[in-house]
C-alpha cells in the first residue's frame, strides 16, 4: 500500500508547511483491522512539531484535507486520523499491477549500477558442515536474492575457512593417529574424529599445540608435505560441501577462501607499516585499538604466521579493487562481532574512505539441548543428516497422500529442504535458536511446507479454471472482508522487500509469506472460486488466485525456496 501511503503523505504535506511527505510516510501506520481505517496517522507523533494536541491535529486535518479518488473517507478518532481507501480502485490497481508484472512483481531498480559483495556460508575445511553453518548460508543466500531483486549486481563469496592453525592441528593428528585408507573411506567424518582426538590429547599434553603451530608455519612457508596434506583435506571437504550446496540449491560466484589471500598478505603488512599503524607487542605485530575501546587487532603472531583478521583485511582491500563494491556484507555469528569491529577500524585507520561500506550482519547461535555446539568435542548435528531426514519425511507424506505424483523425489527435495531453510529464517536473525529434531521436522503451522502447499493449491485452482482470461474483472464484485484483506496483503509485498533489505532481515519475508498464505486460505475456505455465484465473480476470484500464486512464488524465490506447482 506504499502508493496509498504516498498519496496520503502528499495530501498532508501540501496542506502543512512544516511537514515533508517523507516524514509523514514514516509515521503512517497500518491499523490491525479495517474498521480503524486502512492507513492511519497517529497524531501524537506530530504534537511536538505542530504544538497542538493529537485530537486537535486529527480534527483539523480531517476538515482541511482535499478529496482524492484513492481515499473514500477520512475519520478523526481520538487523536488518530483514519483513512479508508476506495476499494474498487485499490483492488483493481493492485491486482492489475501483479498480473502485469508477474515474476517481476516486488522488484525495483534502486540498486541499478551498484555492486554488492555478500560473504556468507564460509564453512571451515576439514570440519563438518553442521547445522550452525546453515544460518549464515540461508541468511546470506536470501540477502543475495533480495538485493538482486532490487536491481543490485550481487557477488556471492564463499570465504572458505581453508587456512589457519587448525590445519597444523589436523596434520599433527593425522601423522600421529591417522590412517590413509580410513580417511579415504570415511572422508570428513574421519577428519573430524582426528580433530576431536587432537583436542582430547592436547588437553593432557599441551606440547602438541607447539607441534601444530610449527606445521602451520611450514604451510605458510610453502613446505611441500604440509601443503599436500592440506590440499588433500581441502579436496575431501569441498566434495562434501558441494554435495550439500547442490542439495540446498545454493551456489556462489566465488570460492576464494582464506588461503586465496596468502600472496596478498605481505603487501598489506608493508602498507600497515608505512602508515605507522603496527606496534610490536610480545614479539607479535598488532594494531593498537585502545583509543577506540577495543583490544588490539592481531596482525602477525610472534612466529610470523598470519591470523583470521589479517586475511580479512587483505580480502577487503582485494575485493574493493576487484568489485568496486557499494557495500560488502559479512554474514556470521554474533560471536564474531568484535572481530569485525576491530578490523573494520583498521581499514578506516588505513585511510580507506570505504570503511563504512563494510557491514557485519550477525545472527544468534544454535544450541542443542541447551548447550553450544562444539566441533572440537564432536558435539554437532550434521546439516546433511537434517536435510535427508526432512526429505525422507516429505517423501513418505507424498507416498501416502499422492503416490502417483510426477517427479516426486525432486518435489520431496524442494519441500524438505525448504522446510529447513524456512524454519531457519523464521525468527529474527539475532535471536538464538535451540535446535530440536521435533521442531525442525514439524511441517504444520507457520512453516515453509505450509506456504508451498498454499502455492500448489492456488496452482491447482487455476489449472481447473475453464476461463483463461485473468486480465479483466470487475473489482466492484469483490466485496467480502476476506477478499479485501487478501488484496491488502498482496499490495504490501514490495514494501516488505524494502524493509527486509534495509534491516538485512529475511525473516520479514518469511513472516509476510505466512500472512499471505493465511489470508489466501481464509478466502479459499469462505468463498467458492470455481463454483462462484456467477461468471463475473468467478473471474475476479480467479484473478485474486492468480495474484496470490504469483506473489507467493516470487517471495519463496527470494528466500531461496522453490515453488512446486503440484505436491
Ligand atoms: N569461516 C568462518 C567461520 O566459520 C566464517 C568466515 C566469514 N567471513 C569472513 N570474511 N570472515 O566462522
Amino acid at each position: 500500500m506504499l502508493n496509498i501511503k504516498n498519496t496520503i503523505a502528499h495530501m498532508i504535506s501540501d496542506k502543512v508547511d512544516t511537514l515533508t511527505a517523507d516524514e509523514i510516510i514514516n509515521i503512517l501506520e497500518y491499523p490491525p483491522n479495517s474498521d480503524m481505517g486502512d492507513v492511519a496517522l497517529p497524531c501524537f507523533k506530530l504534537s511536538r512539531i505542530l504544538k497542538k494536541s493529537p485530537v486537535q491535529i486529527a480534527d483539523e486535518l480531517a476538515d482541511i484535507l482535499p478529496k482524492n479518488k484513492y481515499i473514500d473517507r477520512i475519520e478523526s478518532v481520538s487523536g488518530y486520523l483514519n483513512f479508508f481507501v476506495n476499494r474498487d480502485i485499490f483492488i483493481e490497481e493492485t491486482v492489475d499491477r501483479i498480473m502485469k508484472e508477474k515474476d517481476a512483481y516486488g522488484s525495483s531498480n534502486i540498486g541499478k549500477g551498484k555492486n554488492i559483495v555478500i560473504d556468507y556460508s564460509a564453512p571451515n575445511i576439514a570440519k563438518p558442515f553442521h547445522i550452525g553453518h546453515l544460518r549464515s548460508t540461508s541468511i546470506g543466500n536470501a540477502l543475495y536474492h533480495i538485493f538482486k531483486f532490487a536491481g543490485y549486481n550481487c557477488i556471492g563469496i564463499n570465504h572458505l575457512g581453508d587456512w589457519g592453525t587448525q590445519f597444523g592441528k589436523l596434520i599433527v593428528a593425522y601423522k600421529k593417529w591417522g590412517d590413509k585408507e580410513r580417511v579415504e573411506k570415511y572422508q570428513i567424518k574421519e577428519l573430524m574424529k582426528l580433530y576431536v582426538k587432537y583436542h582430547e590429547e592436547a588437553e593432557k599434553n599441551p606440547e602438541l599445540d607447539d607441534e601444530a603451530r610449527a606445521w602451520f608455519t611450514k604451510m605458510e612457508q610453502g613446505d611441500k608435505e604440509a601443503l599436500e596434506l592440506w590440499q588433500w583435506f581441502k579436496d575431501i571437504s569441498l566434495k562434501e560441501f558441494s554435495r550439500i550446496y547442490d542439495l540446498l540449491d545454493i551456489h556462489f560466484d566465488s570460492y576464494a577462501g582464506e588461503s586465496f589471500y596468502n600472496d596478498k598478505i605481505d603487501a598489506v603488512i608493508e602498507e600497515l607499516k608505512e602508515k605507522n599503524l603496527l606496534t610490536e607487542s610480545e614479539g607479535a605485530l598488532i594494531v593498537d585499538l585502545e583509543e577506540y575501546g577495543m583490544p588490539p587487532c592481531l596482525i602477525l603472531k610472534k612466529d610470523g604466521s598470519t591470523l583470521y583478521a589479517t586475511r580479512d583485511i587483505a580480502a577487503a582491500i582485494y575485493r574493493k579493487k576487484k568489485y568496486n563494491f557499494d557495500k560488502c556484507i559479512y554474514v556470521t555469528g554474533a560471536a564474531q562481532s568484535l572481530h569485525f569491529k576491530q578490523w573494520f577500524k583498521v581499514i578506516e585507520l588505513m585511510g580507506y574512505d570505504w570503511a563504512d561500506r563494510l557491514i557485519h550482519v550477525p545472527f544468534g547461535t544454535i544450541s542443542i539441548g541447551g548447550e553450544k555446539m562444539a566441533t572440537r568435542k564432536g558435539k554437532v548435528v550434521l546439516l546433511e543428516d537434517v536435510l535427508r531426514e526432512a526429505i525422507d519425511k516429505t517423501l513418505s507424506i507424498i507416498n501416502e497422500k499422492n503416490p502417483d505424483l510426477e517427479h516426486k523425489e525432486e518435489i520431496a527435495r524442494q519441500i524438505g529442504v525448504g522446510a529447513i531453510i524456512f524454519s531457519d529464517l523464521s525468527t529474527n536473525r539475532i535471536k538464538d535458536i535451540s535446535f530440536s529434531w521435533d521442531e525442525i521436522l514439524n511441517f504444520d503451522g507457520e512453516t515453509g511446507p505450509y506456504v508451498q502447499y498454499t502455492h500448489a493449491r492456488a496452482c491447482s485452482v487455476l489449472s481447473k479454471a475453464d476461463i483463461d482470461t485473468y486480465d479483466s474483472f470487475d473489482p466492484s464484485l469483490i466485496k467480502s472482508k476476506e477478499e479485501f484483506n487478501l488484496v491488502k496483503t498482496l499490495s504490501l509485498f514490495p514494501e516488505r522487500i524494502m524493509e527486509a533489505m534495509e534491516e538485512l532481515e529475511p525473516s520479514i519475508i518469511t513472516r509476510y509469506l505466512v500472512d499471505l498464505a493465511q489470508d489466501f486460505n481464509r478466502f479459499y475456505h469462505n468463498h467458492s472460486i470455481l463454483n462462484a455465484e456467477d461468471t463475473d465473480i468467478k473471474k475476479g476470484r480467479i484473478a485474486l488466485t492468480f495474484a496470490t500464486k504469483n506473489t507467493l512464488a516470487n517471495g519463496l524465490k527470494l528466500i531461496g525456496l522453490k515453488a512446486p506447482e503440484r505436491v
